[in-house]
C-alpha cells in the first residue's frame, strides 16, 4: 500500500508490491477454490465417478514435481495402487495436493515418497515426509479449522490453517479414514484409506502410517 500511494516509488519497490499482491491473490483464490470444494462436497453436487487412485497420484505428484525439486526435495512415488475409487475425483486430487503442499513447504532439503495399495475392498495412500514433524500436543489439533502448530514458523509462510480440514472432510465424504504418524525431528506421514468403488461396509484396515526413515 505504501508504495502504491507514493509518487516516488521506485521501481523495484513497485515490483515488490506487485510480488506481495500476487501472493496475496493466489493464496486468497485457493482458499476460496477450497471452501467452494468443500460447499460442493456438503452439498452433495454430483461429481461422482469411479476413476483410478493411482492415476490422481500420478497427476498430483506431476503437479508437485518442480516444487519439489525447488525445494531440493527427493521425491519419488513407490507405488500408484489400481484401485477403483467412486468419489469426487477432483476433491481427492486436492486432499492429495494439500498434503504434499505441507510437506514440500515445511521438508526441504529432505526426501518425500508417496506410496500406496490396496486390501480387502480398501485401498491407501501414504504421503512421507522428513520434515520437522509435529508435537504429540499439537497431533490432535492439526485436523482442526486454522489451526497451525508453530505459530512463530509458520505465520510467514501465509497458509490459513485450512489445508489439513479440507483433507479430512474430504477422506470422510468419502467413507474413509485418515490417520497421522509423526514424530519431531523424524518426519511426519499421513495415511489416507479409502474404500474400493462398490465395496462398502468393511472396516477399514488396522495399523498406523510408517514413518519414512533412512
Ligand atoms: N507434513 C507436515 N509436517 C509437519 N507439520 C505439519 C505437516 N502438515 C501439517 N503440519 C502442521 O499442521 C498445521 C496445519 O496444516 P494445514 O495444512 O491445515 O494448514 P497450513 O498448511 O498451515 O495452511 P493452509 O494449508 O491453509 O495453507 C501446519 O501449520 C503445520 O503446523
Ligand atoms: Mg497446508
Amino acid at each position: 500500500d505504501v508504495a502504491l500511494a507514493d509518487p516516488n516509488a521506485d521501481t523495484a519497490e513497485l515490483r515488490r508490491a506487485a510480488e506481495v499482491a500476487r501472493s496475496a491473490g493466489d493464496r486468497m483464490s485457493r482458499m476460496v477454490e477450497d471452501l467452494l470444494m468443500l460447499a460442493r462436497l456438503e452439498a452433495r453436487v454430483e461429481t461422482r465417478s469411479d476413476f483410478q487412485l493411482g492415476d490422481v497420484i500420478d497427476e498430483v505428484a506431476e503437479e508437485f514435481r518442480a516444487a519439489a525439486s525447488e525445494g531440493d526435495i527427493a521425491f519419488g512415488i513407490k507405488a500408484s495402487a489400481r484401485s477403483i475409487v467412486n468419489g469426487d475425483r477432483d476433491a481427492i486430487q486436492r486432499a492429495l495436493a494439500n498434503l504434499l503442499e505441507n510437506a514440500i513447504r515445511l521438508s526441504p532439503g529432505t526426501r518425500i515418497e508417496i506410496d500406496s495399495g490396496g486390501s480387502d475392498g480398501w485401498t491407501w495412500v501414504a504421503v512421507a515426509d522428513q520434515g520437522p514433524g509435529v508435537e504429540p500436543a499439537d497431533l490432535e489439533h492439526i485436523f482442526d479449522r486454522f489451526y497451525r502448530a508453530d505459530q512463530a514458523r509458520t505465520r510467514s509462510d501465509g497458509g490459513t490453517g485450512l489445508g489439513l480440514a479440507i483433507v479430512r472432510r474430504i477422506v470422510e465424504v468419502h467413507r474413509g479414514v485418515i490417520r497421522v504418524a509423526s514424530r519431531p525431528g523424524v518426519g511426519t506421514t499421513f495415511l489416507i484409506c479409502l474404500p474400493v468403488s462398490g465395496s462398502y461396509g468393511t472396516e477399514p484396515p488396522v495399523g498406523d502410517p510408517v514413518l519414512l526413515t533412512s
